[in-house]
This record gives C-alpha cells, sequence and structure tokens, in this order.
C-alpha cells in the first residue's frame, strides 16, 4: 500500500466542495491506487454543515480515503499538505463583478499564503479558485515567500472547458476532436478565448466557423458564462468548476498531452509582454509536474490588443490589494 498523499481543500463546506470532494475521495485525482488524507478548512460558523458533508464522506466508505481532518485552523489543514484546493472564498451574486469581491476575499489569501509557506510540503501545488482567483494566488504567492511562485496556480480550467464546449456544438463534433484552445489573462469578463491556433479534427478552427461568430458569438458566450450561470441557475457555477479544478489538478500531477495544452493561470515570466509576476492564464503545457508556458506563439494584433486589456486590469487588481503583498 502506498504512503497516503495529504489534499487540502478550503471552503469544504460549500457548493463547489460538494462536488469535488466526493471526486477526490473516489481517486479522481491521482488514481486507483494512491491513498489520500482530506483535510477540510472552513470557517468556524459552517463547522456543522462540514460535520454533515464528513458523514456523508464516511457513507461513501471510499478504499482510498484514509482520514478526514476537520478543521478551522489552517495551520492544521495545511500541515505537510502536497496539494492544495483553496475553495474557500465568497461567490458574486447578480449585478456584481467578481472584483468587486476583493474586498471580502483578498485577506484570506495573505493569511492562507502565510500558513502554506509556515506548513505545507515545499512541493505543494495550490490552486486558487476562489474569486478574483488570480489576484488571490498573486496575494498568496506574496505572503508565501519560500515556497515561490511556481507552488500557486490560479484557475482559467473552467473558462478553457466553456470555450472547447463552445466550439464543438458549433463544429458539431466531440470535445476530444478539439485541441490547442487557450485562454489569456484574467478569470473575468475581459478574459480572451482565442482560437488562432485552435484544431478541429486536425484543421484551423478559424478555417471551420465564421469570423463574425468567433468575435461577436464565441468570445463573449465565453466570457460571460459565469454571469449567465448566476442568472440562470440564481447562484454560481458549482459542478463544472469542481471539475475544472480536479482537471487542472489533475493535468499538473500527470502532465499535457503530447499534441495539446491547457490554460492556466500562473505567474507571469515576461512571456508575450505581460509583467513578470501578475498571475496571468497563458497556454501551458506540463511535464514531471513542472508547468511551461507555451513560448513564441504567432500572434496577430487583434490578440495582442485583448492580451494587453487583461494585462491592464489585472494591474489595476493589484493596486486594489497593494497593502496585503
Ligand atoms: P460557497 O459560498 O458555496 O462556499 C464557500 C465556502 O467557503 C463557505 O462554506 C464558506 O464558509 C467558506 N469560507 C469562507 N471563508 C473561508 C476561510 N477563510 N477559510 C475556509 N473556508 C472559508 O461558494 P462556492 O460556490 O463554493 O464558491 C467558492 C468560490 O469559488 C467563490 O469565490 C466563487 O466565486 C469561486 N468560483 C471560481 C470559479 C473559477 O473558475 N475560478 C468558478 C466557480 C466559483
Ligand atoms: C464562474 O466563472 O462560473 C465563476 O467564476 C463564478 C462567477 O462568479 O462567475
Amino acid at each position: 500500500m502506498k504512503t497516503p498523499i495529504d489534499i487540502a481543500v478550503t471552503g469544504a463546506a460549500g457548493q463547489i466542495s460538494y462536488s469535488l470532494l466526493f471526486r477526490l475521495a473516489s481517486g479522481e485525482l491521482l488514481g486507483p491506487e494512491q491513498p489520500i488524507v482530506l483535510r477540510l478548512l472552513e470557517v468556524p460558523q459552517a463547522m456543522q454543515t462540514l460535520q454533515g458533508v464528513v458523514m456523508e464522506l464516511n457513507d461513501c466508505a471510499y478504499p482510498l480515503l484514509q482520514k478526514i481532518v476537520m478543521t478551522d485552523d489552517p495551520k492544521v489543514a495545511f500541515d505537510n499538505i502536497d496539494y492544495a484546493f483553496l475553495v474557500g472564498a465568497k461567490p458574486r451574486g447578480p449585478g456584481m463583478l467578481r472584483a468587486d469581491l476583493l474586498k471580502d476575499n483578498a485577506e484570506i489569501f495573505r493569511v492562507q499564503g502565510k500558513a502554506l509557506n509556515e506548513y505545507a510540503s515545499r512541493r505543494v501545488k495550490v490552486l486558487v479558485t476562489g474569486n478574483p482567483a488570480n489576484t488571490n494566488a498573486l496575494i498568496a504567492i506574496s505572503n508565501a515567500p519560500d515556497l515561490g511562485p511556481d507552488c500557486f496556480t490560479a484557475m482559467a480550467m473552467l473558462d478553457h472547458k466553456r470555450a472547447i464546449g463552445q466550439l464543438a456544438e458549433k463544429c458539431g463534433v466531440i470535445s476530444r476532436d478539439i485541441k490547442n484552445v487557450m485562454v489569456w489573462g484574467n478569470h473575468s469578463c475581459t478574459q480572451y478565448p482565442d482560437l488562432h491556433h485552435a484544431k478541429v479534427k486536425g484543421l484551423d478552427a478559424l478555417s471551420l466557423v465564421e469570423r463574425e461568430w468567433f468575435v461577436n458569438e464565441f468570445i463573449p458566450t465565453v466570457q460571460h458564462r459565469g454571469t449567465e450561470v448566476i442568472k440562470v441557475r440564481g447562484q454560481s457555477s458549482a459542478a463544472s468548476a469542481a471539475h475544472a479544478a480536479i482537471e487542472h489538478m489533475r493535468i499538473w500531477a500527470h502532465g499535457t498531452e503530447i499534441d495539446d495544452w491547457v490554460s492556466m493561470a500562473v505567474a507571469s515570466d515576461g512571456s508575450y509582454g505581460i509583467e513578470e509576476g501578475l498571475v496571468y492564464s497563458f497556454p501551458v503545457t506540463v511535464a514531471d509536474g513542472r508547468i511551461s508556458i507555451v513560448k513564441a506563439l504567432d500572434l496577430n494584433e487583434f490578440s495582442l490588443e485583448r492580451l494587453r486589456l487583461n494585462e491592464a486590469e489585472l494591474k489595476e487588481e493589484r493596486q486594489a490589494v497593494k497593502h496585503l503583498l
């Protein structure tokens, strides 16, 4: 039997976690041979709800689930963990922008960055899902100097999957037929879902769809999908967010396919002129647990303009939380 791996999930009593935890416990992240320990962090007021979720996890009798730790103390939650799903944060409601959440959520990531810095494994993989995810990840990075930015990412995978879903539907194919979609920038409505390098069954995606559809339907649909889900469902996306979180971490652990890339928000290394250090979504490949930004893609002026817009927005968000950095 392998040594168990510790996985922390924050916001464990919330709606995303209600999907995420059961899939983690069933082995979807690390496979059917790898036992896990779940370390669940919540605020004191949510402990009773979390107790109920833990009862349900126990009722599943998952063979891989070695132990569950429930706590309101980040030090206990992050003790020697290899994976951290930072989900715990307020979601937005109708009429709000994700950036409106900064005031309430930013402090959470200062505290958790510090705790990760002190207690997590030195090779921890951290995924920030709580919104606004990119800037929350920047705050966590700034407060975890001993871990370094490579340990941190923010989630663009839901946007990446949304883009694939829209393109597959338009072309009448399945998601497996689509490669090299990318989403640049911020997880906000300025994000730039880009099809200039995408392939559908090996053919250039933009040769199969009208430019008008790409610019006036595809891009805004993906950009505003989160808002639309809130409007239609009455609550922000949860099962799809949990799926994207597992996919992001699974790919970080096991690597990308040979002929494809995915979108992840990582600390910029200056690629494509994006200021170093900003947490920005790029097309990336992953091998041996290391994330590499795909370099030297040809970008036209249409794309570059959208990349810069995202950079400017992320700089504004950074300015708003400069006291936490
Ligand atoms: P939710 O309100 O159902 O759950 C959030 C949970 O976090 C609550 O149980 C709350 O008690 C807990 N929490 C708050 N502060 C905490 C702290 N300091 N430590 C630990 N737990 C804490 O919300 P949800 O629907 O699960 O969404 C969670 C976050 O994820 C929101 O910010 C939402 O906007 C974001 N989100 C991001 C994406 C993405 O693609 N990046 C997608 C969907 C949702
Ligand atoms: C999403 O994209 O669905 C999430 O970020 C939730 C939101 O606020 O839109």
